[in-house]
Formats: C-alpha cells, sequence, structure tokens
C-alpha cells in the first residue's frame, strides 16, 4: 500500500514535470518608451549649466529626475537622436553613447529605473514565475531602443539578436516553440521581425504563437500630443513642451501616427484657430508646427506595416476597450501652448479601439488562427498587469 503511494506520487510528479516542460518558452518585446536605456556621455557643450558634459554609464530612462526646470533639457539633449542628410542615418547625439541594457533577461523591462517605481513588466513576471517559469530560461525580455521605428532597429542589429533569443529559448528548453509577446510598439515591432527576419520554416518549428498585447498595429491620435506639444513623462517639471524637442528626432513617433487606412479623410485629428488637419494633412502640420523634417520622417515609415501584412504565426490579439481614449486634439493657441480640450472616443486610454482591431484585417490574409479578445475598462499599461488577462495568456502557454 505504501509502495503504490509512493509510486503514485513518483507519477504525478513526472507528469507534473513533464506538463511542465512542454510550456512554452515567452519571449516579450516590449512597447514604446518601455526598455532601459542607457547613456554615455563625452560632450563639447550642453544646452544648461545644470547638465554634465562627461559620464559614465548612467540610467538616461527612466531617470526620474529633479523637478528643477534646466534639467529637462539635459535629459532632451541626450535622448534625442541626430539625422545625417549625407548617409540618410540616424545616429546618437554628438558625444552621447546609448545603449540597451539586459537583452534577454527581464529585469531591464520589469522595472525601467534603479529605484523601482517605474514599475512595468514585474507583474507579469511574478505571475509566470508561481507558474514554474525561470527568468533567462523560459521567460526571455527582448529590449530594444523605442526611438526608432520598426525599420531602424535592423542596423542596429535588433532583429538577429531576437532571432538568436528565440532560437536559444527553444532550444534550452526542449525544443518547445516558443510563444512571443509584443505589448504596443512591441506589437508591430514584432510583426515586422515575423515577416522580414524569420522564414516560413523557422515560424512554424520555433513559434508556437505571436501574442500581441495592446497592439498600436494602426497608430494613435494621442502620439500627436508627443509631437506637437511634448511627452509628460519626459519631465517632471511639467515643461512638456520642452520635450517635444526630442520626440520631434524618433522615427518611432511618426510611425505611430494614426494610418491613413484606418481614419476617414473627413474626420478631424487635430484642430487649432486657423484650421483643421486630417489624416490626409500630415505634411502640413508638420509644416505649421514648424517642424519640416517631420514630413521626411513620416514618409519614411508610413508604409512599414500599412497594407496590414499578416505574421503567418497563429495570432492572438489582446486589448482594451471602454476607456476615453484622446480622438481629437483642440488647440486654441497653436502651436506653442498645450491643447485647451480634448475629445475622446473609444480605446484603451492611448490607443483607439480601430487601431488595436486593425489586427482583424489578418484573419483573411492568412490560413493560421486569429483570436481577437476585448478586455473591458483594462487600459493599454494594465495589459500587461491585468489578472484577466495573465490568465488567458497562461491558458495559451
Ligand atoms: C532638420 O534636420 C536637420 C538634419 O537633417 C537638422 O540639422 C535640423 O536642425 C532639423 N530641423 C529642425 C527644425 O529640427
Ligand atoms: C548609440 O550608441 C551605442 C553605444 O555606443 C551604439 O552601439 C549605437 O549603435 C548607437 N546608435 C546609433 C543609432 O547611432
Ligand atoms: C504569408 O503567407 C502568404 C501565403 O499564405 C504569402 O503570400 C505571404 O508572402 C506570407 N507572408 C509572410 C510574411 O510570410
Ligand atoms: C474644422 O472642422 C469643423 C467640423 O469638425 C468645422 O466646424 C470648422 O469650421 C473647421 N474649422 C476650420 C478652420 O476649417
Ligand atoms: C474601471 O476600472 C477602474 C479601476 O482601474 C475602476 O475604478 C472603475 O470602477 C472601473 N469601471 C468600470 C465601469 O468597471
Amino acid at each position: 500500500m505504501k509502495m503504490k503511494v509512493k509510486s503514485s506520487f513518483f507519477f504525478l510528479l513526472s507528469v507534473f514535470l513533464s506538463v511542465q516542460a512542454l510550456k512554452s518558452p515567452i519571449v516579450i518585446v516590449p512597447g514604446l518608451l518601455g526598455s532601459q536605456l542607457e547613456a554615455k556621455l563625452d560632450k563639447d557643450s550642453s544646452p544648461n549649466f545644470l547638465c554634465s558634459k562627461k559620464s559614465d554609464w548612467f540610467i538616461l530612462w527612466v531617470e526620474l529626475e529633479s523637478a528643477i526646470p534646466g534639467v529637462d533639457e539635459c535629459f532632451v539633449d541626450n535622448v534625442k537622436l541626430r539625422y545625417d542628410e549625407n548617409t540618410k542615418e540616424y545616429y546618437n547625439a554628438s558625444g552621447v553613447e546609448v545603449r540597451v541594457p539586459g537583452f534577454g533577461g527581464t529585469d531591464t523591462i520589469e522595472y525601467l529605473d534603479k529605484s523601482y517605481a517605474a514599475s512595468y513588466f514585474n507583474t507579469f513576471v511574478k505571475y509566470f514565475e508561481r507558474m514554474g517559469y525561470k527568468k533567462g530560461r523560459d521567460l526571455n525580455g527582448a529590449p530594444y531602443d523605442w526611438r526608432f521605428a520598426p525599420d531602424g532597429l535592423s542596423k542596429l542589429g535588433y532583429y538577429d539578436a531576437l532571432h538568436q533569443l528565440i532560437e536559444d529559448s527553444y532550444n534550452r528548453n526542449g525544443h518547445t516553440p516558443v510563444t512571443l509577446i509584443g505589448h504596443s510598439l512591441g506589437g508591430p515591432t514584432s510583426l515586422y521581425f515575423l515577416i522580414n527576419y524569420a522564414s516560413p520554416d523557422w515560424k512554424a518549428s520555433r513559434i508556437k504563437q505571436f501574442i500581441s498585447l495592446s497592439g498600436a498595429f494602426g497608430g494613435s491620435v494621442k502620439i500627436f500630443l508627443g509631437l506637437i506639444s511634448g511627452e509628460k513623462r519626459f519631465t517632471s517639471t511639467g515643461r512638456s513642451l520642452v520635450t517635444r524637442y526630442a520626440t520631434r528626432t524618433f522615427p518611432s513617433y511618426p510611425f505611430l501616427l494614426p494610418s491613413y487606412q484606418l481614419w476617414k479623410s473627413d474626420e478631424v485629428l487635430v484642430t487649432q484657430p486657423k484650421r483643421n488637419y486630417t489624416v490626409h494633412d500630415y505634411e502640413d502640420l508638420f509644416t505649421d508646427i514648424k517642424d519640416p523634417n517631420g514630413t521626411r520622417m513620416y514618409n519614411e515609415v508610413r508604409n512599414l506595416v500599412s497594407s496590414f501584412p499578416p505574421p503567418n504565426v497563429t495570432h492572438y490579439c489582446f486589448y482594451g476597450t471602454d476607456v476615453q481614449t484622446v480622438a481629437q486634439i483642440i488647440y486654441d493657441s497653436f502651436p506653442d501652448q498645450l491643447p485647451s480640450k480634448i475629445s475622446h472616443g473609444n480605446g484603451d486610454g492611448t490607443v483607439n479601439t480601430r487601431s488595436l482591431e486593425s489586427c482583424g484585417l489578418w484573419k483573411d490574409k492568412q490560413v493560421f488562427p486569429v483570436v481577437m479578445k476585448s478586455f473591458s475598462n483594462v487600459t493599454h499599461g494594465e495589459m500587461v498587469t491585468d489578472k484577466n488577462v495573465l490568465a488567458e495568456i497562461e491558458k495559451l502557454l
């Protein structure tokens, strides 16, 4: 009798272990502003006496700086990209090196700052650790330089590294196909990888499924705020206008502008006393905000995924709804003041519903399943922490 109990215990244990071993390894591609960035300075000049010109590596993002006006200019000057008209390439600012720490692990996407205040994938990682996942083994992060649109990451070697990470994770975990999870901008970035850097055979053997969480496949009206009036999250001084001189140098921002395929020509996205701007007026808008480079940048990235090409893998498209989301931005004074009013529509608080649902366009374009699921009252950020979302992901592994 005793023997029997013991052997059935070991039988159950081995079933348990083999089930564990079969769980699909996870590779996470985070979103806009969702990877830590480190910088090292050796600059000739700085915009403000408060800014260092020389430094060893330090956390550039997220650095929750002091609220002294002027300190925000240091961040802007260090994080902005420089475009070279001759090579037609983007570079770090002069005298600034920028790197993305922690590739392969999850530490630098769990928290983005060193005092553990800016949490991101921490709840997610804890949840899957409780299920038996282990960081670095079958739970991997693929942080990247989110200043770039998906095409710009090629030059930085990101897709080769991501390909290798998936390959290693597959090998490390008993040749178990991987679950690729992309949040926000990580959705289109993962899509770009699956389309351009993954062969059909490789996808069939290495990728179990692609899960997008609040994937911004068709852009978002809110991105205009960052380009016209600056990014609130880039400063603790409240002087968000200062930060537009950084956002306007990032190709990721124009890439995330509302898709001309999803917004109609009579829908006003931005309005100011002199005129209205629709999805067909981006060039005029860039001219009017005195950012003519924006038109070139937008033209470089507008068609990267505009035809809604399918990933050609099994896809789960999870997104939040019923949260007030920027639909139209109204300026009484333009372009050097903050907006006077915002009109809202449906979305997840950051991305508009039509963009979140554009993954549905893949249903007729690929033989692999496309399964959409919306989560009411779950915001863009909460999609990576919400218990119901995590439980749905757990079921798929
Ligand atoms: C436009 O880009 C060029 C580099 O290509 C830069 O020198 C110039 O300052 C930019 N103009 C504005 C208004 O940002
Ligand atoms: C920024 O600096 C890092 C570190 O020196 C370098 O690896 C990277 O290629 C640079 N990025 C660009 C876009 O120049
Ligand atoms: C997806 O599969 C279709 C055929 O079903 C093919 O025409 C298309 O090129 C494939 N796209 C990618 C990115 O593999
Ligand atoms: C902007 O569009 C609204 C309708 O959405 C219209 O009432 C208004 O006159 C337009 N403003 C200008 C300056 O064209
Ligand atoms: C939505 O969620 C918030 C908390 O995030 C909660 O306070 C609110 O009651 C919820 N609203 C609905 C309609 O469920």
